[in-house]
C-alpha cells in the first residue's frame, strides 16, 4: 500500500502556476527523494503533502486518510507525521525544551530518557541547556532532526535537512536518518539539492521541473538511465537554470 498518494495536485500563487497536476505515490517504508532545480515547486509540494498548505485542486492521502487542511484537521494522523522545514527555527526556549516539545504536545510523559537519546544521537547533549535560538545553522538542523524524530513518526518529510552543513554533519544526520528508518520502518520523503545524497540514501527518486514530476523510479535507474532527456541533463549537471 502507498503511504502517501497525491492525485491531481495543482497550486498557484497569484498568476504563477507552481504545481500542475501532480500525481505521486510513495510506497510504505520507502525512502523517496525529490530532486530538481530551485523554484521547481518542491517545498510547496512537501507542505501540501504534510497538510500545512491546501492545494487549489486535487487531493492527498497519507496512511490511507485523506487530508482536509482545516485548523485541527487530521489531528491523529498529523501526530504520526513529522516535517523538517527548509529553514528550521526554535519553537521553545532551550534546546532540550525544543526536542521535548513534540512529546508534551502529544501528552507523552516521562520522556527524559527518550529526549536524552535523541539529543545524544545528534551530539547536542552538551548544549541541551542553551537557548535554541543561539544555535549555529548546523546545530539548528541537528536539533530540528532530533525534534522531528523524538516521538517516532511513521512518516517523515524532510526539506533540505542537511543544507549548508559540512561533510561531517551531513554524515551524522544521514546516519541518524538511516538508523531511524531501520528501527521504525518509517516512510521518508526527502527533498535535496545534493544529488550524491539522493544516490546514497534513496530507494526511489523523482525529478521535478517547473511544477511537474518529469520522471520517477528506482534511484539507480533515474541516475544511470533516465528516460527523459531533461532528467538526464539535470543529473549530469548539464541543466543550466
Ligand atoms: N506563499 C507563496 N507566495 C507566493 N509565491 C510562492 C509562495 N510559496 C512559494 N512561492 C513561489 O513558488 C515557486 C516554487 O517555490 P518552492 O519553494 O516550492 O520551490 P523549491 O523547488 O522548493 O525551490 P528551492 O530548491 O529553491 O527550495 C517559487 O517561484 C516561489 O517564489
Ligand atoms: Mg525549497
Amino acid at each position: 500500500m502507498s503511504a502517501i498518494k497525491a492525485e491531481g495536485v495543482s497550486k498557484s500563487f497569484g498568476k504563477r502556476v507552481v504545481l500542475e497536476d501532480i500525481n505521486l505515490e510513495v510506497g510504505g517504508g520507502d525512502l523517496f527523494a525529490i530532486i530538481g532545480p530551485s523554484g521547481a515547486g518542491k517545498t510547496t509540494l512537501l507542505r501540501i503533502l504534510c497538510g500545512l498548505q491546501p492545494p487549489d485542486s486535487g487531493s492527498v492521502a497519507v496512511l490511507g486518510e485523506r487530508l482536509s487542511y482545516g485548523k485541527g484537521a487530521n489531528l491523529t494522523l498529523r501526530r504520526r507525521m513529522s516535517f523538517i522545514a527548509q529553514k528550521p527555527i526554535a519553537f521553545r526556549e532551550t534546546v532540550r525544551e525544543n526536542v521535548a516539545y513534540p512529546l508534551s504536545a502529544r501528552g507523552i510523559e516521562g520522556g527524559k530518557e527518550v529526549v536524552d537519546r535523541a539529543l545524544e544521537q545528534v551530539r547536542l547533549l552538551g548544549l541541551a541547556g542553551n537557548p535554541g535560538a543561539t544555535l549555529s545553522g548546523g546545530e539548528m538542523q541537528r536539533m530540528a532532526f532530533a525534534r522531528a524524530t523524538v516521538y517516532g513518526p511513521e512518516v517523515l518529510i524532510l526539506d533540505e535537512f542537511t543544507a549548508h552543513l559540512d561533510p561531517q554533519n551531513i554524515k551524522l544526520l544521514e546516519d541518524a536518518l538511516v538508523s531511524y528508518q531501520k528501527e521504525k520502518g518509517a516512510t521518508i520523503v526527502l527533498v535535496t539539492h545534493n544529488l550524491f545524497q539522493a544516490k546514497r540514501l534513496a530507494k526511489t527518486t523523482a525529478f521535478m521541473l517547473d511544477g511537474a514530476v518529469v520522471e520517477r523510479g528506482e534511484t539507480s535507474r533515474i541516475f544511470n538511465s533516465p528516460t527523459d532527456e531533461r532528467t538526464g541533463a539535470y543529473v549530469r549537471g548539464e541543466m543550466v537554470y
